[in-house]
């Protein structure tokens, strides 16, 4: 019985979303991502260990609620970098695990070096696990980026989380930033450094020690396209915040966006611009994505959306052409390609524009990703105005979800968004009659309410 408990079981997981199978498949069933399943051997997990004197103790270690000390917003430790702070929801949660996540490339490491050289410059103990990068290398990193706080940084290259672990005993950081949690192995798991057994085993690790030492720790994720290495998504459930920082490696901004935040609103974002002294922040992304439209060309819109708390103006394009018959092409960038083909197909229904024959793009100023449906009457008016050839009305927002019999729904939170709009001096702003928000200090704004598609395209082609 005794060799039977010890008996490694192999297990095969995928590597972009930890679903195990028993046998191999090309095919992974939870996320359908092709070859990603790696074979794992696992320890046979003994079962049935949980005795009654555990759940004495666990019994006397029930508190009253009204009794524990939460983490105020005082006890956070505040960067400085509002972006930062803010997503974080108002600063890094003392003995909290973050997860940063993004592509490899993508300023990972610059945001994270930032972050810890401006933590370590007010005052706190912050250790740089550097896996991926020898001491040099990061010096090399901070001396570009020049930012006060870097010289007492206490940099560790080592990838055993045992060690790793062994040092923030020693040390008593205040923030650990593991860089990154795909080189960190530990020797009780055998599959290789960077699989998902791997990943599991050393981020539970690090997570305990820190929560024991009153850590906060950061661990930064490369999502991955291959199945060799596991991606960050297979880490969500066991951190406090999850980040990713998205961009296009053609453009010069990065978003950082919350996607989970047990001590703030989910889906914040923070703008930054990638310069050649690191990543700067974007206090004003309104303009930067927005700012752009020329006046007095067809297939250009502005909205105005809600990223988390804010909102921010965007420029959206289109480009309607004739197709060739049978091959129409339907591209978007930074908006739901269905959401596109559904409003296509209002506009053929409703308004009598002849959409099917004709080549669809559609595109976000820098190709940020759009999930609000509040932007919907904008995309429409966009592909009307390419189709039509008809310039939009200079100074015009428009905002408004369209629904299936082409009514204009309501949006979320219109006072914040026609606000935006008018701190940036927009002069009209075409909303939702459903909207029935008090919008009375808007200084010189003048509001064009509609009811549905056809009212709309009427006021801004008219
Ligand atoms: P990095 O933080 O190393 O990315 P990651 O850790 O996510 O893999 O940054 C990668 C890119 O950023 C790299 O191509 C160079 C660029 N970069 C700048 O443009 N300016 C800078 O000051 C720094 C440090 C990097
Ligand atoms: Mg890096």
């Amino acid at each position: 019985m005794a060799g039977r408990s010890s008996r490694k079981r192999s297990v095969y997981t995928c590597q972009d979303c930890g679903q195990s199978a028993s046998r191999w498949l090309g095919r992974c069933p939870g996320c359908g991502e092709w070859n990603s399943m790696v074979e794992e051997l696992q320890p046979a997990t003994s079962r049935g260990k949980a005795t009654v004197k555990s759940a004495a103790a666990a019994a006397e270690s029930t508190v009253l609620l009204g009794e524990v000390a939460g983490p105020g917003i005082e006890g956070r430790l505040v960067s400085g970098s509002g972006e930062i702070d803010r997503v974080l929801g108002g600063g890094l949660v003392p003995a909290s695990a973050v997860l940063l996540g993004g592509d490899p490339g993508i300023g990972k490491s610059t945001l994270a070096l930032q972050l810890a050289s401006a933590l370590s410059a007010k005052g706190a103990c912050v250790l740089y696990v550097a896996g991926e990068e020898a001491p040099a290398q990061v010096r090399l990193r901070a001396d570009r980026l020049a930012r006060a706080g870097s010289d007492k940084l206490l940099v560790l290259p080592e990838t055993d989380a045992a060690a790793v672990i062994e040092v923030m005993r020693k040390k008593r950081p205040a923030v650990a930033v593991i860089d990154s949690i795909q080189t960190l192995y530990s020797g009780e798991v055998e599959s290789a450094p960077g699989s998902v057994s791997q990943l599991r085993e050393t981020c539970a690790q690090v997570v305990a020690a820190a929560r024991e030492l009153e850590c906060a720790v950061i661990f930064i994720g490369h999502v991955t396209r291959e199945g060799t290495i596991a991606g960050p998504r297979v880490l969500e459930h066991m951190v406090d915040t999850v980040l990713y920082f998205e961009g296009d490696s053609n453009h010069a901004f990065r978003i950082l966006r919350a996607v989970k935040n047990r001590f703030g609103a989910a889906n914040e974002i923070g703008v930054f611009e990638m310069a050649a002294d690191g990543l700067r922040e974007v206090p004003n992304p309104s303009l930067l994505l927005s700012g752009g439209a020329r006046e007095g060309v067809s297939g250009s819109s502005i909205s105005s959306c809600m990223e988390g708390s804010r909102p921010v103006l965007v420029e959206i394009q289109a480009l309607v052409s004739p197709g060739s018959v049978g091959s129409v092409r339907r591209t978007t960038l930074g908006v739901d390609h269905n959401r596109v083909a559904m409003l296509a197909a209002v506009m053929e229904k409703r308004l009598g524009l002849s959409m099917a024959s004709h080549d669809i793009f559609v595109n976000t100023a820098g190709g940020v990703r759009l999930d609000d449906p509040g932007v919907d009457l904008a995309v429409m008016a966009s592909l009307a105005s390419s189709l039509l050839d008809v310039t939009l009305p200079a100074a015009t927002v428009v905002l408004g979800e369209v629904g299936l019999t082409g009514e204009v729904r309501a949006v979320s939170r219109l006072h914040a968004r026609v606000k935006e709009a008018a701190r940036l001096g927009f002069k009209r702003a075409v909303v939702p009659a459903a909207n029935s928000d008090r919008l009375d200090d808007l200084d010189d704004l003048e509001l064009l309410r509609c009811k549905g598609v056809a009212d709309a395209w009427r006021l801004l082609s008219g």
